[in-house]
């Protein structure tokens, strides 16, 4: 999973037209892109939207992003989709492994009713878009065999904290959002799932994306959420493992497979040892 394409529940035409665009994931959004007014419709297109996408060979991973855990909508986001047997919940303004245990319970019942395999929905959390959510990056270990990913986001944080803007005159994040992605990659680390990088807004500059999809990649984040079509081509060209790069994760690989009882090993001059055994079968792992 590369990149993950959010797309508007209630837009007909943008659904159909994301399923051609390339993305390992769309994320069908009932949450911020659908209007209050407009949430009971969004359900149902998302939901006609399930039943026509499942079919579809060689179709994205469909999740959808219900309402946050604290709004009344959630349960009806659930009940709509649920019966279209969506790939995974997307679980916004999240404060921690509570909340995702708690959503846990709430698709484990809808499984049930719906005849769905127990256990087969996964979900993603998106971890920072609240002060509290900040605080409770370090409690997702153990919350739910369903999680999958956690990803942050500054748009809702800066909303939450009272920020006048989140990037400085540069186009760089400021301290606090610096925080919440590095606490993000430590929360995921620590879970042991992926860690996905926030939303790239300014949707026509394919420049400023890949510098920033280049910059995630270089500190761990496996992934990038996408909001326009555009961008997926060049997430998914910045997360994938270059040829090179395989062949020298192959090489680390290979080179302790010859060698079991080896704590360390040369390749070319460099040291290699167990943080790069495991960065290595990590590679090779995304490169499939
Ligand atoms: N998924 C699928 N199709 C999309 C899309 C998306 N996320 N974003 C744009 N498109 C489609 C447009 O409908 C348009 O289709 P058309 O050529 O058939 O008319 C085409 O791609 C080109 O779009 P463009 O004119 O460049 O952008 P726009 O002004 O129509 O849309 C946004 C801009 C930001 C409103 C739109 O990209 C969008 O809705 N993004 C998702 C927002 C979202 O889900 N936010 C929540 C998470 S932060
Ligand atoms: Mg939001």
């Amino acid at each position: 999973m590369r990149s993950y394409l959010f797309v508007p529940g209630d837009s007909e035409k943008k659904l159909d037209r994301a399923l051609s665009a390339g993305a390992d994931a769309l994320i069908v959004d009932l949450e911020d892109s659908v209007a209050p007014g407009e949430k009971a419709r969004g359900r149902e297109v998302a939901a006609a939207f399930l039943a026509r996408a499942a079919g579809e060979a060689g179709r994205p991973r469909l999740l959808v992003r219900v309402n946050a855990l604290d709004t009344d909508l959630i349960g009806a986001d659930l009940d709509a989709v649920m019966p279209g047997a969506p790939d995974g919940i997307v679980l916004p303004k999240a404060a921690g492994g509570h909340d995702v245990a708690h959503l846990a319970a709430m698709i484990a019942v809808r499984e049930a009713e719906y005849g769905l395999a127990d256990g087969g929905t996964t979900i993603l959390a998106i971890a920072t878009e609240t002060a509290k959510g900040i605080f409770a990056l370090g409690t997702y270990p153990g919350a739910s065999h369903r999680l999958r990913g956690l990803a942050w986001g500054g748009e809702d944080l800066s909303a939450d904290i009272g920020a006048e803007a989140n990037r400085d005159e540069a186009g760089a994040y400021t301290e606090p959002y610096r925080l919440a992605r590095s606490l993000t990659l430590f929360g995921a680390a620590a879970a042991e799932i992926d860690a996905i990088d926030s939303v790239y807004t300014a949707f026509r500059d394919t420049d400023g994306l890949a510098a920033e999809c280049r910059a995630a990649r270089r500190d761990g984040f496996v992934a990038k959420l996408a909001i326009h079509p555009a961008q997926v081509p060049v997430i998914n060209a910045a997360f994938t493992p270059s040829p090179e790069e395989v062949a020298r994760a192959r090489a680390i690989v290979d080179a302790f497979a010859a060698d079991p009882g080896a704590g360390v090993v040369a390749i070319e001059g460099e040291m290699i040892d167990m943080p790069h055994l495991k960065r290595a079968r990590r590679v090779l792992a995304r490169a499939g």
